[in-house]
């Protein structure tokens, strides 16, 4: 019987500290909500002293969930375990989660503090921590570049005052496989009292090797892996919970663990965390990319027809990507729509499956067939994006091979409209040039880019934008069948996140 990895997920928290990717509370809830679906163990809800934005969506997580474990990060100052405190304490099942950083480098540039005041620091945390809750995780930041002695020494102090997890982070995602697994071995044979917690991983991916020291890791014995979804995070972001579920799943003759992860649920949250973020996956990321699924070659094509396992190690069924979508169309009824709905994991009040009916509505008369990714965009777009500054109410574009584009756009501003006009040197610049002049932006676009939602021509086109304004860096999104207008909504909604960043400043943490 092989043993159970606890699956720590920290896409709302480390994730969310991927360049742009910030989301406001009505996401967040919604995307806690799936994770718990998906069946992870640990849910990383935020960093709640680091903004009132922060403090609030952990809050209602951790109202909300049930049967996950809901995580609050925090310094070991009081300061940050209250406020952590403070945001969870109404959670069925909380943690605290404190950290404090153990490698010399750390030590001396950035806390300035000896060894012996680390180790104080931390045990004191994690006592004062377990004055609220008996499930206390300590993490060792930069662990991996951590003298292994003092490391140990750290993480028998903490288990002694009462830490139940330790964490051994890979920070600056430095590590190499087999030297990660050794230290992860090297810890468990010199840490006294390691048989009283549970020994956690946390790895990043600036060389690539997040899944790889994760796996290797697990392998030589630890029971908890911090992940994101889609590996999104700071950098290049975190070790992704697909690739380490799937792995164990695929490979068990091989690797000794399994997680209670419902593999169904990975492609739907994949989507939907790029959805929300506005970070698209890369066509070939392993797992949840476009192309992980897809053979071009012709040998390859013939193999599959005759067997799929010639190629394919993984059904694509089993991570939820099925061929056979449920679609709907213009005469599909409001109680359809609904039930279709609750399956995908939106359960919508009257109000809101009003709105949603009637974008469902004028999608459907553009679009013959309606599929899941459509029913996604119209949730996020109509439901999720609550407190929005600036709305596209309008917009008309005349171009082509003998006139100056042109945009005439109409802008609700605070629900006050105002319209305008700009030209460019093509549609899209022509709308955001009359967008921004309306809506006095000053941001810079550092980055466009536009895909396809689904196949065929009718299918709905994705923009994303970057923005950046006085340090503050936005990611914006939209879909639509026009994709001058998918580009306008996308512009838009750079804009609602860069308002929304300046009015949620976060505390830089060091
Ligand atoms: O990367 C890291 O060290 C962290 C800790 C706070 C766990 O994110
Ligand atoms: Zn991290």
């Amino acid at each position: 019987m092989s043993e159970n990895v606890i699956i720590f997920d920290t896409t709302l928290r480390d994730g969310e500290q991927s360049p742009g990717a910030s989301m406001n509370t009505a996401e967040k809830l919604r995307l806690a909500t799936q994770l718990e679906k998906l069946g992870v163990d640990v849910l990383e809800a935020g960093f709640p002293v680091a903004s009132e934005g922060d403090f609030d969506a952990v809050t209602n997580i951790a109202a909300k969930l049930k049967k996950t474990e809901v995580a609050a990060l925090a310094r070991t100052s009081k300061g940050d375990l209250d406020r952590a405190w403070g945001a969870i304490q109404n959670a069925a099942k909380p943690r605290i989660h404190t950290f404090i950083a153990t490698s010399d480098i750390h030590l001396e540039y950035k806390l300035k503090m000896s060894r012996e005041a680390v180790v104080k620091a931390a045990v004191e945390a994690v006592k004062y921590s377990r004055s609220f809750t008996d499930n206390v995780e300590f993490s060792a930041e930069d662990g991996s570049r951590s003298d292994r002695d003092f490391l140990c020494k750290v993480f028998e102090a903490v288990i002694e005052a009462g830490a139940t997890t330790i964490n051994l982070p890979d920070t600056v995602g430095y590590a190499i496989p087999e030297e990660f697994s050794d230290l992860v071995k090297y810890v468990k044979s010199h840490t006294p009292n390691i048989h009283k917690a549970v020994l956690s991983v946390h790895c990043h991916n600036d060389l690539g090797l997040a899944t790889a020291n994760t796996i290797a890791a697990i392998n030589a014995g630890a029971r908890q892996a911090e992940v994101t979804i889609n590996g999104i995070g700071e950098r290049a972001g975190n070790t992704s919970l697909e690739e380490v579920v799937m792995a164990l799943h695929t490979r068990p003759n091989y690797l000794p663990a399994s997680t209670r992860i419902k593999t169904d649920q990975i492609y739907p949250t994949s989507r939907l965390v790029s959805m929300i973020t506005g970070i698209m996956v890369q066509p070939n990321k392993a797992i949840v990319g476009a192309n992980a699924f897809a053979h071009e070659a012709g040998i390859h094509q013939d193999g599959v027809l005759k067997n799929p396992m010639t190629y394919e190690i993984m059904k694509p069924e089993t991570i939820g990507l099925s061929a056979n979508k449920l679609v709907l169309g213009k005469h599909s009824g409001r109680h359809a729509l609904r039930s279709h709905l609750k399956d995908l994991g939106y359960d919508l009040s009257d109000e809101e499956l009003k709105i949603v009916f009637k974008k469902f509505k004028e999608l459907a008369d553009k679009k013959k067939h309606v599929v899941d990714e459509d029913l996604e965009v119209i949730v996020t777009e109509g439901i999720l994006r609550t407190t929005e500054i600036f709305d596209l109410e309008y917009l008309h574009v005349t171009c082509g091979t003998t006139v100056l584009p042109m945009a005439s756009v109409k802008l609700s501003i605070n629900g006050r409209s105002v319209r305008g006009a700009g030209y460019g040197n093509g549609p899209i610049d022509a709308a955001f040039n009359a967008i921004a002049k309306l809506a006095g932006a000053g941001s810079e676009l550092l980055r466009f880019s536009i895909s396809a939602i689904t196949g065929g021509t009718d299918a709905q086109g994705e923009v994303t934008v970057r923005l950046s304004e006085n340090g503050l860096i936005a990611l914006g999104r939209g879909a639509d069948p026009d994709i001058i207008t998918a580009s306008a909504k996308a512009y838009v909604n750079g804009l609602n996140r860069l308002e929304y960043l300046k009015a949620h400043p976060v505390e830089v943490v060091a």
